[in-house]
């Protein structure tokens, strides 16, 4: 069976799995939301944009005549990979979500868990801190009612609207990270909070490893729940997912 496959992206697994796909001979399309000015180069054609909601991704499906779905999106794009599941149902499209594990606590972290943006926002609701906030420039309005902390925030490109507390300073960078710099930047800044999403994998880890090793506290803001669903752990395990459900690998 020729495979046309639809990679939901803005992850490095994501790159990674259309590298492998590419590779492989396959067929398919990657797919970003937008969110990004300049998305990472795909070795496969790119379209960029939301589809619509459930049924926009249906009739995108059926009019692509799409074969197989990858959802490598991040594991906070909760609703891109609800919407997945829903219309790959419809449609009778077999998914696959690309994951990786969250991050657990070690030794030597000390983590306070909230449920979502929100809780963290709570958490923040103290004396004016020197905070590191790590949650993408979606976010930032949503820390309005704690204007009293200095913010460092670490954006892939710069904020379309100033943030909503006066006392910031923006680092535009896209990562990864090494634990030294992250360590050496929080000295910099003299930041005695960080807030992270608990986005699992390697590329964002460094400012955890760095909070850790300087005795930090981390507001950690666990993962939203999904839907149950087939889940692959790396590019690899996608590749038999396809090889089993019939597609030709030896191209
Ligand atoms: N959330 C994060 O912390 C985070 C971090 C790094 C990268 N990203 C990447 O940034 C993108 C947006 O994240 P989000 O949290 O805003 O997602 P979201 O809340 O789950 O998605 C909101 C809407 O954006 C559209 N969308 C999301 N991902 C898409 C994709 N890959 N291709 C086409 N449309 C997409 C869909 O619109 P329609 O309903 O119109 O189809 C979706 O309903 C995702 O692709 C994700 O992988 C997110």
């Amino acid at each position: 069976m020729r495979a046309n496959l639809l990679i939901l992206a803005g992850t490095t697994e994501a790159t990674a799995f259309a590298n492998a796909a590419a590779e492989a001979g396959l067929a398919g399309i990657v797919s970003f939301a937008g969110r990004v000015e300049r998305p990472k180069r795909q070795p496969l054609p790119q379209r960029i944009g939301g589809f619509g909601g459930i049924a926009g991704l249906v009739a995108y499906l059926r009019a692509e005549k799409i074969t197989h779905v990858i959802d490598a999106t991040h594991p906070f794009a909760a609703q891109m990979s609800r919407n997945a599941v829903a219309a790959c149902a419809e449609a009778d499209v077999p998914l696959v979500a690309l994951t990786r594990a969250p991050w657990a606590a070690q030794a030597g972290d000390n983590w306070t868990h909230v449920p979502d943006i929100a809780g963290a926002v709570a958490a923040l609701n103290q004396p004016a801190k020197r905070i590191m906030l790590a949650v993408g420039r979606m976010h930032l309005s949503e820390f309005a009612p704690n204007p009293q902390h200095f913010y460092l925030l670490r954006l892939v490109d710069p904020p379309k609207d100033p943030p909503p507390f006066p006392d910031h300073h923006v680092l535009v960078s896209r990562g990864p990270f090494t634990e030294a710099d992250d360590r050496a930047l929080m000295q910099d800044h003299r930041i005695d909070l960080v807030v992270s999403k608990n986005a699992g994998g390697t590329g964002a880890y460094a400012k955890i490893a760095a909070a850790r090793s300087l005795g930090l506290p981390v507001v950690m803001i666990d993962r939203p729940s999904l839907p149950e669903r087939q889940e692959a752990h790396g590019a690899a395990q996608v590749m038999d997912w396809l090889g089993h459900s019939g597609v030709d690998l030896g191209v």
